[in-house]
């Protein structure tokens, strides 16, 4: 057999060590001793070997705009959505593509292969949105974007927000987008859960809402959410994003919430480097922290996933495209600090945000596209303890990006020349010392 790469020496998930040949964009073969008659062979010594990160939760258009025209001084999410409409008459196509696409160059060097922005289109000239349907083509040959149309200042209560969310479905948006909680009053939000549902369902497009990004337990987006996923058979295709009231929500109501969103099946995106900083702001001490309740929708077979949210913007002043940095705070927010635990939040940022995203082309598996990541690290739970360095990424065939990592120089009396970060947890059975 001839192959044109073949990633020799690569831990899965799973642990076990292996070799993974690559033909064009797809897997060839995943086995060990894969013998190379022609092409090129990379030995990764045995560290982890990824499918690539994914985040399904993202503003694009605002990204690396943090400090235009001024920064956010109080962190609140309204002084950020006030901050963003001072940004947007200042907003110019070229700016936002060029933002768009540096922003793009750190995703491909973290591996992070795959993203859902959420695009404002309550702006009439919906200058962000055809910034970023371009730059979409442009990185198509190695990062798959999924643009949302989204009315960040209402679907109904911005005066446009209606006819603007159609134009920008009829220019290529993927996804329909709305933030319910946002509305004037609990039952414009509600009209407006049903009225993009309902265009979701005519139009056969996936609907990601905004939902309940709110302090208030009171705020029961999701509940409607729900009902209306279930009422037209959208099962699989609808998210939930956010879901901060949640957190403070009654625990016997969450107890009827929790089993109707699995039934329904609508998933869950959960974004806690931003909402650990943004909820919780109005209140005195104790805190909330204002993140759903993440274990317990797992327990009950709800999709959820991680997301970042936004990097160097109105909301957030820090960020760098990693997946990693995201699953590690969320596994605190959510104390899942458990081994289990743990390595399922490496499936949140890969495998479960992909199944999320309708990606199924993603997965070390023959056929499947030669897109993955190679870690710094021996498995899924040293890379999230670590943020592993990502010393290699290859997106359908090609290596896009490499780094070299490896240890570090240390000088020390009676230490080691050389250390690593790296660790391997010992098995139940050879932990006794
Ligand atoms: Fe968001």
């Amino acid at each position: 057999m001839t192959f044109d790469l073949i990633i020799q020496n690569a831990t899965l998930f799973d642990g076990h060590c292996t070799d993974i040949a690559i033909t064009g964009e797809r897997i060839a073969a995943v086995e060990s001793g894969i013998a190379a008659e022609t092409g090129k062979t990379i030995d990764v010594g045995n560290r982890l070997v990824s499918q690539p990160f994914v985040d399904p939760h993202f503003h694009m258009d605002a990204t690396l705009s943090y400090g235009i025209p001024r920064r956010n001084t109080s962190g609140t999410l309204f002084e950020g959505i006030r901050l963003w409409g001072e940004l947007k008459p200042l907003l110019t196509h070229d700016a936002v593509r060029e933002r768009a696409l540096r922003y793009c160059d750190w995703a491909a060097a973290q591996g992070l292969l795959a993203i859902r922005s959420h695009v404002d289109v309550c702006d009439d000239r919906l200058l962000a949105l055809d910034a970023l349907i371009e730059v979409r083509s442009e990185i198509a040959s190695y990062i798959d974007l999924q643009l949302v149309a989204f009315p960040q200042d209402g679907h109904h209560r911005s005066p446009n927000g209606h006819m603007n969310l159609l134009r920008a479905l009829d220019r290529g948006a993927d996804v329909i987008g709305g933030i319910p909680h946002f509305e004037q009053t609990m039952a414009d939000g509600t009209q407006s859960v049903i009225d993009l549902c309902r265009l979701a369902e005519e139009r056969g497009l996936p609907v990601d809402l905004h939902c309940d990004e709110t302090d208030d337990p009171m705020s029961r987006h999701i509940e409607q959410l729900v009902a209306e996923t279930r009422r037209r058979g959208m099962a699989g295709r609808v998210t939930g994003s956010h879901l901060t009231s949640m957190h403070g929500m009654d625990s016997y109501y969450v107890s009827k919430l929790l089993p109707m969103m699995a039934e329904a099946g609508v998933a869950a995106i959960l974004n806690p480097l931003v909402n650990i900083v943004i909820q919780g702001r109005q209140e005195s001490y104790p805190r909330r922290r204002g993140l759903a309740r993440v274990p317990e929708m797992i327990a009950h077979g709800i999709a959820v996933g991680w997301g970042q949210d936004c990097v160097l913007d109105p909301w957030y002043s820090l960020g760098k495209a990693d997946m990693l940095d995201v699953a590690h705070m969320g596994l605190h927010v959510a104390q899942m600090t458990s081994l289990d635990d743990i390595r399922h939040c490496f499936r949140m940022v890969t495998e479960v945000n992909a199944q999320i995203m309708g990606l199924n082309e993603f997965g070390l598996q023959p056929g499947k596209l030669a897109s993955m990541v190679v870690l710094d690290a021996n498995s899924a739970e040293d890379a999230v303890r670590l943020r592993a360095e990502r010393l290699m990424v290859i997106s359908r065939g090609r290596i896009i990006a490499r780094r070299p990592g490896g240890t570090i120089s240390l000088d020390l009396p009676g230490r080691p020349s050389e250390v690593t970060l790296r660790h391997t947890v010992p098995d139940q059975d050879s932990a006794h010392q």
